[in-house]
């Protein structure tokens, strides 16, 4: 077989097999396969596309190129969560302990933030002593013992992603619907779930921005990870303005931490509810949808996922006393109002400008390379829908470095429209996928 042959056919819009699949990613991964060879035939997919088959063996064989975790010895129906980013998306650090309440084992890996979207693992460590280093057998005691425990992905999962990725980024291949769900699915399939949940952020803020590519990611991961035998549902939800109000890492701990103690924002809260829900059923822990939100408002009113999320906490070495004392969590030296230039409806906050402000003011990393300011962020005082006067205040900015906080203000205000007519709230959830 020949790296050239299989370009060639490509090329010429044929169907690849699951053999040349296989090939390519194995001979790649392993450096037999030249860049220019691989961004050839990745280019010939970006124009091409690949069908359900050949994404499905597309996927497989990038979840085979790393190691595959093999969560057996936890008992019960493993469930993952998995987000394709956004702003202010602190789910995770609620909706674990929600779940793990209600019984179902969360054995979690996550990511790290870049850009405009944040990362669980940077929000988690704004915890003072938190870590998310934690040795395989560790983690799965931690799960059998409390029913949670999230982790950083190692990084000998899905090699192949890693360095096409790289490739796809430098290519003009990012955005193509099968590359995309291979690329996200291939690393949560070898994570070790039995079953999987889908949350793909639509809108402005999302990396999917139109409802119809959204859709169509969420079906084409569906239908992979249908296909190699995990349930998997996907659920499209708002990213048109940032979730919730808090977007910064320890900002959105204490916002975490106020949903779980009934004080979240609705938006927020009907999205734990939702997804919740979802993984309850899908870890058969609730028999309806309808159940599954009961067992979740449960797990906030009796009080049972505040208690979790504090052992979760301890369990992994950080300080369980944050939940009652956010002065313990890194705080900024300033906090400056920024205000509404005009009067009327807010009719639009755009949440990429937002993340992009919360990131110059040190929330989030332009490069890989950059560190965290763990206190730095944005709080909202109004979402899409609410009137304001001019002069009224649109939210408050958390800083440490003054000298960025003008260009910061300048792209956050920008990313206001305000207009004169009323304005309906946005709409959370756009469909499920099965
Ligand atoms: N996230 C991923 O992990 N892969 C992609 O291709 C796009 C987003």
């Amino acid at each position: 077989m020949r790296i050239y042959d299989i370009i060639r056919k490509k090329r010429d819009n044929h169907e690849l097999s699951k053999l040349e699949i296989d090939f390519f990613v194995e001979k790649y991964s392993k450096g037999e396969i030249p860049d220019y060879q691989a961004s050839a035939l990745l280019m010939a997919i970006y124009l091409n596309k690949m069908n359900k088959q050949e994404t499905v063996y597309l996927t497989e064989a990038m979840m085979n190129s790393g190691e595959v975790i093999d969560l057996s010895a936890i008992e019960g129906i493993k469930v993952d969560k998995h987000s394709t980013g956004g702003v202010g998306d602190k789910t995770t650090i609620a909706l674990a302990p929600l779940v793990a309440a209600c019984g179902a084992p969360v054995a979690k890996m996550s990511g790290r933030g870049l850009g405009h979207t944040g990362g669980t693992l940077d929000k988690l460590e704004a915890i003072p002593g938190f870590s998310i280093e934690m040795e395989a057998e560790k983690f799965i005691d931690s799960v059998n013992e409390h029913k949670i425990a999230v982790c950083g992905q190692t990084a000998s999962i899905a090699v192949a992603d890693k360095k096409m990725y790289a490739l796809r980024d430098v290519t003009a291949t990012v955005d193509n619907i099968s590359l995309i769900a291979a690329s996200i699915m291939c690393k949560k399939l070898a994570s070790g779930a039995n079953a999987i949940l889908l949350d793909v952020k639509t809108g402005d803020g999302a990396f999917m921005k139109t409802l119809d590519d959204s859709f169509e990611l969420a079906k084409a991961m569906v239908d992979i990870g249908n296909g190699m035998n995990r349930e998997t549902i996907g659920m499209i939800t708002d990213m048109d303005e940032p979730l919730g109000f808090a977007v910064g890492n320890s900002l959105e701990v204490i916002e975490a931490i106020e949903t779980l103690k009934g004080n979240g924002p609705t938006d927020f809260v009907n999205l734990c509810e939702t997804l919740g829900a979802y993984m309850l059923v899908l870890a058969k822990v609730a028999s309806t949808y309808e159940e599954g939100v009961q067992k979740i408002k449960e797990a906030i009113t009796s009080g049972s996922a505040l208690d979790k999320l504090r052992v979760f906490i301890e369990n992994q070495g950080g300080d369980k006393s944050i939940v009652d004392d956010y002065s313990l969590l890194p705080k900024a030296s300033k906090i400056v109002p920024i205000k509404a230039e005009k009067s009327g409806y807010i009719s639009k906050i755009e949440a990429e400008e937002v993340g992009v402000s919360a990131m110059i003011l040190g929330a989030g990393r332009e490069t890989k390379e950059d560190v965290l300011d763990l206190a730095a962020g944005i709080v909202l005082e109004k979402k899409v829908g609410d009137y304001v006067e001019c002069g009224d205040i649109l939210a408050y900015m958390h800083l440490n470095n003054e000298n960025k906080f003008e260009s910061a203000r300048e792209r956050f205000v920008k990313a206001y429209t305000i207009v004169d007519e009323k304005v309906e709230p946005k709409k959370l959830i756009y469909g499920v996928v099965t």
